[in-house]
């Protein structure tokens, strides 16, 4: 493991270091900063020459200097004869742009696998993609973990009765049913339409959730937007406790705000993006996923099989 080093910029260094101390590693030296004009300035500490190194930075908020702080340590990586480079992506940002839906838009999910490839990048690790198929904009290796397990675990805990899973959109049914196939849950879809990039709107529900618990589960959330017309639509729909289960808390704008005087009874997240303050948001549930991407980095470093992580 001494050919291992784990480096990290500003996006996210709480996961780092919890990844560091699942692994018994201290995290690399380097110095991420800027200079006078706002350009980024990165200097690596160690000699990284013949190493494998993996450079935790989710593309979270503020996403377009977390992408760059990213393509700068990787280019100093591969300047500084770097063996390998994974870039640890918890949350891979700008992915929600995947397709041409109107003509005239890019396709920025694609442009980032294509900026990470050009820099330098030797390999991907990242966890539940807004869209699975991002994996072939790639032509490197691309590993893609998800976070249902450390999920399902917290659900159990909570003891639900008459657990309905509920995915918020039509998009989200493959994830929602692996979720209700775990739990042993039924399954409902809420059927949602997006009025702009910021507002979403329930239509119906599709499925049994009257006299339920429901949790409704979702790769990210953003505005919010889609996670409460969900839970008031199922609220009018009869169901008794709404949880909700969400991957990556973008939390955008008053999303905290709104969700602490929404109806739901907890939002869970996971620490793939830092939640400040995440102690004075009692709605606010953070699961860690730092055991699960340090035994993926072990098992790649190791070039071992990492399909057991998703038993
Ligand atoms: C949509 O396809 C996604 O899975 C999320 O439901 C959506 O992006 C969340 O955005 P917001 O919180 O702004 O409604």
């Amino acid at each position: 493991m001494n050919k291992l080093e784990i480096i990290t910029g500003n996006a996210n260094p709480g996961l780092a270091e919890d990844i560091c101390k699942e692994l018994g590693k201290k995290l690399g030296g380097i110095m991420v900063s800027r200079f006078s004009e706002g350009e980024i300035r990165v200097k690596i500490d160690d000699n990284v020459r013949g190493k494998d190194v993996f450079v935790v930075q989710p593309t979270c908020p503020p996403t377009n200097e977390n992408l760059m702080e990213l393509l700068v340590i990787i280019d100093a990586l591969k300047r500084a004869s770097a063996g390998r480079i994974t870039a640890v992506m918890p949350y891979y940002g700008y992915a929600r742009q995947d397709r041409k839906d109107q003509p005239r838009v890019p396709i920025t999910a694609k442009l980032v696998a294509n900026l990470l490839t050009v820099a330098g990048s030797d390999r991907v690790l990242t966890m539940d993609l807004h869209a699975g198929q991002i994996q072939g904009f790639f032509d490197i290796p691309l590993d893609h973990l998800f976070a249902i397990n450390v999920f399902v675990e917290y659900i159990q805990r909570l003891k639900l009765n008459d657990l309905v899973i509920v995915s918020p959109d039509v998009g989200g049914i493959k994830t929602a049913r692996a979720y209700a196939k775990r739990l042993g849950a039924a399954l409902a879809i809420v059927d949602k339409r997006r009025i702009s990039p910021e507002k979403a709107e329930a239509m119906n529900i599709l499925g049994e959730v009257e006299g339920k618990n429901a949790v409704l589960v979702d790769d990210l959330i953003a505005t919010g937007g889609s996670l409460l017309e969900a839970s008031n639509a199922l609220k009018k729909a009869g169901v008794k406790k709404i949880f909700a289960g969400v991957v990556h808390g973008v939390l955008t704008g008053n999303a905290i705000k709104n969700i602490e005087n929404s109806l739901l009874e907890e939002l869970i997240i996971t620490d793939t993006i830092p939640l400040p303050d995440h102690k004075k948001h009692p709605k606010i549930k953070v699961l860690s996923v730092a055991p699960l991407l340090a035994e993926a980095i072990k098992r790649i470093h190791k070039e071992e099989s990492i399909s057991c992580l998703f038993d």
